[in-house]
């Protein structure tokens, strides 16, 4: 099997219109992993994936006369911009059909190719039928994703320019599974000429259709599946492409969203460039495979196959790669609600850097603090919750706790019955290591903190709501207070919105 899909790879044509990547060191990610990384750069194709491998090998083994009719393919990613590409230098129409929900940015660049966009219906699969019925109605020839031998033998040059880049000896190669294709291509060519080389195929914990088809000996279609790794989103694997994997793919590997974003972010290190969260499924196995298997001094590689990235997700990448790295601990921290707790709480932080701290008064006898803190190990959230339940304040861990990392962060607050008398203002600081704890220190501990919301953001300034409860005896006293401070501050008191939502 292997052996004929070899001859299709080493006649395959791609390099009219992709180059050969760079297979690069990962230093960085090597030296952290005591493992030697490398990244097959599929990233910086032209247009940023390895797809056009597979649409233009397809392409150019069709016919005079089926390129003069012209080819269709459904599609809302990569794929269509390979095929619009590939149509593009044969001087072949293509016919792109993408869900009306596909991001005008991902339309505009498939026009921009040269490609014929058809929007319709909501999802893959109703403009994968369109297409087909269009195929059949106008004579042109479909381009399947990544079910279909030419295809197939297109990703598999990827194989090819590994071996000729790297001589030595190769443990394992990871590749990201969507419907199959790439990983088809790869496997079939190394396990024809270095058969001792692992090929480990990747997917996303709530995308994993290979994995599930492989287990249960058939095709499993899965009823939904997960977008943040939209390249892929698959619910189906091919015929050709589950024939191929089962036989000669060795291992598989789950990895979940923040795993996926702590990659991208360590692939930003080595390289300063930014993988979509697809192309970083590999680089994310690699990991979990160095942990699991304590192996080291070995070489593995990862294919980075795609770098079409959405830039208004990078905040939700930054975020969430804090806990994948497990740099951020989440905890509620439940202290007396007395004098001098708040200050207490604050030094036992110590000189930790603070990522997050929300709180706000709601019981005369506890406060529950949301706080996060830089950390360096994953077993650190832990020693920091020991720390805590030493000084007799209760500790939840949430660091795990997707309620808290995706809502309840931006929920803490609300009305309280003892907000009586409360002032509240806004100040803003130098970000700097102890800034906030500083700011902390320099208020006076009779005034009560009854609301506070701090989160870092990465940016030049930090930000602070602070609602203070000061006694009407010593309201000059904060004034004074106020304008010795060294930070700008804005009171709010009378702003609607706090009345609306926070009185
Ligand atoms: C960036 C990226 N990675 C991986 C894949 C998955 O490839 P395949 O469907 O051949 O398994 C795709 C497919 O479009 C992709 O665009």
């Amino acid at each position: 099997m292997a052996t004929r899909y070899l001859q299709r790879i080493l006649n395959a044509k791609v390099y009219d219109v992709a180059r050969e990547t760079e297979l690069e060191h990962a230093r960085n990610l090597s030296a952290r992993l005591g493992n030697r990384v490398f990244l097959k750069r599929e990233d910086n194709q032209p247009v940023f994936s390895f797809k056009l491998r597979g649409a233009y090998n397809k392409m150019a083994h069709l016919s005079a006369e089926q390129l003069a009719r012209g080819v269709i393919c459904a599609s809302a990613g990569n794929h269509a911009q390979g095929v619009a590409l590939s149509g593009r230098r044969l001087g072949c129409r293509t016919l792109i059909v993408m869900p009306v929900t596909t991001p005008q940015l991902k339309v505009d660049a498939v026009r921009a190719l040269g490609g014929e966009v058809v929007l319709q219906g909501d999802s893959y699969s109703d403009a994968y039928e369109h297409a087909l019925t269009l195929a059949e109605q106008q004579g042109l020839t479909f381009v399947h994703p990544f079910d279909d031998p030419d295809v197939i033998a297109g990703q598999g040059t990827i194989a090819m320019e590994i071996l000729r880049q790297h001589q030595g000896p190769i443990d394992a190669v990871f590749v990201a599974i969507g419907g199959g294709g790439l990983i088809s291509g790869v496997a079939a060519y190394l396990k024809a000429v270095r058969p001792e080389i692992k090929v480990i195929g990747v997917q996303t914990t709530d995308s994993d259709a290979m994995i599930r088809s492989v287990q249960a000996g058939k095709r499993v279609k899965l009823a939904d599946v997960g977008l943040f790794s939209d390249g892929t989103a698959v619910k189906q694997v091919g015929v050709e492409t589950f024939r191929l994997a089962r036989a000669l793919v060795d291992e598989y590997i789950r990895v979940d969203t923040d795993a996926v974003c702590a990659a991208i972010k360590d692939v930003f290190q080595d390289t300063r460039s930014i993988l979509e969260p697809a192309g970083a499924l590999g680089v994310a196995a690699v990991k979990q495979y160095v942990e699991r298997t304590g192996c080291s001094d070995r070489t593995l590689i990862a294919i980075t196959c795609g770098a079409n990235m959405n830039f208004d997700r990078l905040r939700f990448v930054a975020e969430r790669a804090e806990v994948g790295e497990a740099r951020e601990a989440l905890f509620a921290v439940t202290i007396p609600e007395e004098r001098g707790s708040f200050k207490r709480f604050c030094e036992l932080i110590g000189p930790r850097s603070v990522t997050e701290f929300n709180y706000r008064i709601s019981d005369e006898h506890q406060a529950h603090i949301f706080v996060g803190l830089s950390t360096r190990t994953r077993g650190e959230s832990a020693e920091i919750a020991e720390l805590f339940r030493q000084q007799d304040f209760a500790a939840v861990d949430l660091t795990h706790n997707e309620l808290a990392n995706a809502h309840l962060r931006h929920l803490v607050g609300g009305r309280s019955e003892l907000a009586r008398d409360e002032r509240l203002f806004r100040f803003v600081f130098p970000e700097r290591p102890g800034a906030l704890m500083r700011f902390l220190s320099s208020m006076h501990p009779g005034w009560n903190i009854s609301l506070f919301h701090y989160r870092n953001q990465g940016a030049d300034y930090g930000r602070i709501l602070v609602g203070i409860q000061v006694p009407r005896a010593e309201r000059s006293e904060f004034r004074r207070f106020l304008d010795t401070l060294a930070y700008p501050w804005v009171e709010e008191t009378n702003n609607p919105v706090y009345r609306l939502f926070l009185r």
